[in-house]
């Protein structure tokens, strides 16, 4: 009887084994983004995080190794940050990472949030392929170059962030013409974006953040920009920009923060500009503006107004003219 019993065991225990082996693989980290992941780090010679460390050809990738994260239901990976440093309080702590990047991180289809920052180089070959892409950013690398025409192909994109680089060239006009979902636009600081402010900025009816400040952007801020009601932070500051401030900018509800400050505008500060109701920061300084000072409630410091010599009335001092 003790016999019979065992051989009964043994078949049961097999279907046990097997099914945890079925059930345990529909959870795991898809083959197809395992292999594009091992890939990537193979294309990283260096780096100080120390993130990709854990990342063990023999684990789960999407349990057991750091900056990765997948679907539950498909055990696709849909967030990779792999050079995030663990401690939140140290994502300011510059992490050096030198490499190329693999082709085969194209091959993660269901990727939505991609941070490569403190990359050396532009290495995506494909970036449209990533179509499910709603966040990605190359900030603080030092990419050069312009901006490659096919991330116009992602449509999905909320948050593009390209700051703090040496990318130049003009801003493609199709880019604009596709992100309708685009949210954040960071294109400032050390990029040296040229050409004028495309005036199919006017598809981003989403846009929140404007950020093109400190490059050599010139021509007119576009009237239309007036159009895109959910404006909160515009930054044009250290560019080359010519003409008036646009009336239509007192459209702009939701307004809370315009910099202006280092172009060439020139012509008087529209009233109903300076006395949107949600404006905190504002700052036209260094610029050829002229004329009086429209009354405003909240007080902006004079240093908001400086250096345009032909402004004038508080909180600059008066008017002189009869
Ligand atoms: C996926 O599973 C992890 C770990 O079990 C859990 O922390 C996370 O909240 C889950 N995510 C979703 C979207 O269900
Ligand atoms: C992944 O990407 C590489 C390089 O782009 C390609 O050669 C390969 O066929 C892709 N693999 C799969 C399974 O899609
Ligand atoms: C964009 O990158 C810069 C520089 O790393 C960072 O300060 C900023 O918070 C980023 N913004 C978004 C929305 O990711
Ligand atoms: C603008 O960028 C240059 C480098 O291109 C940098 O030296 C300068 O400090 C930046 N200016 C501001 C106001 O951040």
């Amino acid at each position: 009887m003790e016999t019979f019993k065992k051989h009964h065991l043994i078949p049961i225990f097999l279907i046990i084994l097997a099914s945890s082996i079925i059930f345990s693989s529909t959870l795991a980290c898809n083959a197809i983004d395992k292999e594009a992941l091992l890939e990537f780090k193979r294309g990283i010679e260096s780096e100080s995080s120390g993130q990709l460390k854990t990342w063990d050809p023999n684990t789960d990738c999407c349990t057991s190794w750091n900056n990765v994260k997948c679907d539950n239901k498909t055990g696709r990976v849909v967030n990779l940050s792999p050079f995030r440093p663990s401690n939140p309080m140290d994502v300011d702590i510059s992490v050096f990472v030198t490499g190329t990047i693999s082709p085969f991180l194209c091959n993660l289809t269901s990727l939505q949030h991609l941070d490569l920052g403190h990359f050396q180089q532009f290495y995506l070959e494909n970036p449209g392929q990533l179509s499910q892409l709603t966040y990605l950013s190359l900030a603080q690398n030092i990419l050069t170059g312009s901006i490659p025409t096919s991330i116009a192909n992602l449509h999905r994109l909320k948050t593009l962030n390209l700051s703090y680089n040496k990318l130049s060239g003009t801003i493609p006009t199709s880019l604009f013409h596709s992100m309708k979902s685009l949210e954040n636009l960071y294109l400032q600081q050390n990029n040296k974006f040229t050409g004028s402010i495309p005036s199919s900025i006017v598809n981003l009816l989403s846009l929140v953040y404007l950020r093109l400040d400190n490059n050599s952007i010139s021509g007119e801020i576009p009237t239309i920009i007036g159009n895109l009601k959910n404006l909160k932070i515009i930054g044009l500051s250290s560019n080359e920009l010519t003409g008036k401030i646009p009336n239509s900018l007192g459209e702009l509800s939701q307004l809370s923060s315009l910099n202006l400050d280092h172009n060439k505008l020139t012509g008087s500060i529209p009233a109903n500009v300076l006395n949107l109701m949600n404006l905190e920061v504002f700052d036209v300084s260094m610029n050829q503006l002229s004329g009086k000072i429209p009354p405003h409630k909240l007080n902006f410091p004079a240093s908001s107004f400086s250096g345009n010599p032909g402004l004038c009335d508080a909180p600059l001092p008066p008017c002189n003219n009869s």
